[in-house]
């Protein structure tokens, strides 16, 4: 088992200020440049339109988002995804099957599906189950606007989310870190949550590979590894699908793995966190917000459930 609580923010990720708006007119005048595919590239603006649920948290700088990585299927060290994933992963043509319980299945190309709905911008708060956290601007629409399309049926209770898993792209499939490929899973009701979202693209551009090019999900209350990369497949069955950290430690990972700060892991306490980049060396770790502070929108999902055993 790898996943670890996180030590002590190391100077060299403290970004000074400024370095987030540099950045972002780097990428602009980078993203004019000839496109080269499988090679470290510029990224591609996106159009979209301010989205609700918004955080008014300042933004982790998006150097430390693209450089501190959890993407196991390119290595466990942080740095690794950043390192291998923009030079390896193939991210056109790709597709991703949409299928089980429902009545219109369909194989979408991935620039299909991003023109499904319009794009918005979501500054959600981001806690890894390892103690650290980030505030990410996402683009990307509501799975649900997914989930309407290809109309699930009565036995659909459950979404499955599969992730690639190919040896020639990922050097770290040669550890059997987990089961692969990378699977996660939602209730159905959680899937069509507003707050849940199909993400292409963050800091205003395509998403960089090392962070879950060209789709991935994003779950904000739930702790970050509920938020699958790469996706190629979304399934709807009718039992609760088994997913890649419960399957590889079920006493530390649970199917729900909500945000929550009283329910410790086994191994380390959950009650506070460090943000990337803001909190200083010497900073005291911030509370851990029930739901990721994301309660008053998602509490009622889980009404009569007893969460420490639910976890
Ligand atoms: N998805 C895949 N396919 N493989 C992974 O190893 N790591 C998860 C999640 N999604 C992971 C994954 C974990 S532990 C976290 S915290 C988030 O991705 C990190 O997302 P980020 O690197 O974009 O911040």
């Amino acid at each position: 088992m790898l996943i670890t609580a996180s030590p002590d923010v190391k100077a060299s990720e403290i970004t000074p200020r400024g370095v987030y708006e540099a950045r972002r007119q780097f990428l602009k005048a980078a993203a004019a440049l000839a496109f080269a595919p499988g090679a470290a590239v510029a990224r591609q603006a996106l159009s979209t339109k301010p989205g609700p649920y918004s955080t008014m948290e300042k933004a982790t700088p998006p150097d430390l988002v693209m450089s501190y990585c959890n993407f196991y299927e390119f290595g466990t060290d942080k740095e690794d995804p950043s390192r291998y994933a923009p030079k390896m992963l193939r991210t056109r043509p790709w597709t991703v099957q949409v299928d089980g319980a429902v009545k219109n299945p369909r194989t979408f190309g991935v620039d299909e599906l991003l023109k499904l709905a319009p794009l918005e911008d979501r500054v959600y708060r981001l806690r890894c189950v390892e103690g650290w956290s980030a505030v990410v601007p996402w683009v990307g629409f509501p799975l649900a606007e997914l989930v309407k399309r290809v109309e699930p049926t009565g036995s659909a209770k459950f979404v499955e989310f599969v992730t690639l898993a190919d040896p020639k792209q990922m050097p770290g499939l040669r550890a059997p870190v987990i089961d692969w490929p990378y699977a996660e899973g939602l209730r159905l009701d959680e899937a069509m949550h507003p707050l849940t979202l199909l993400t292409f693209g963050m800091y205003g551009e395509i998403l960089p590979e090392q962070n879950g090019a060209p789709v991935r999900v994003v779950v904000p209350w739930k702790y970050g590894f509920k938020s699958a990369k790469s996706l190629v497949r979304i399934r709807f069955v009718e039992r609760q699908p088994a997913t890649a950290w419960q399957k590889a430690n079920p006493d530390e990972y649970g199917f729900y793995s909500n945000v929550n700060p009283e329910r410790d892991h086994p191994r380390w306490s959950q009650k506070t966190e460090r943000r990337l980049g803001t909190d200083g060396l010497f900073a005291r770790r911030r509370p851990t917000l029930m739901f990721n502070g994301y309660a008053e929108q998602v509490a009622s999902l889980y009404t009569g459930m007893d969460l420490m055993k639910q976890f």
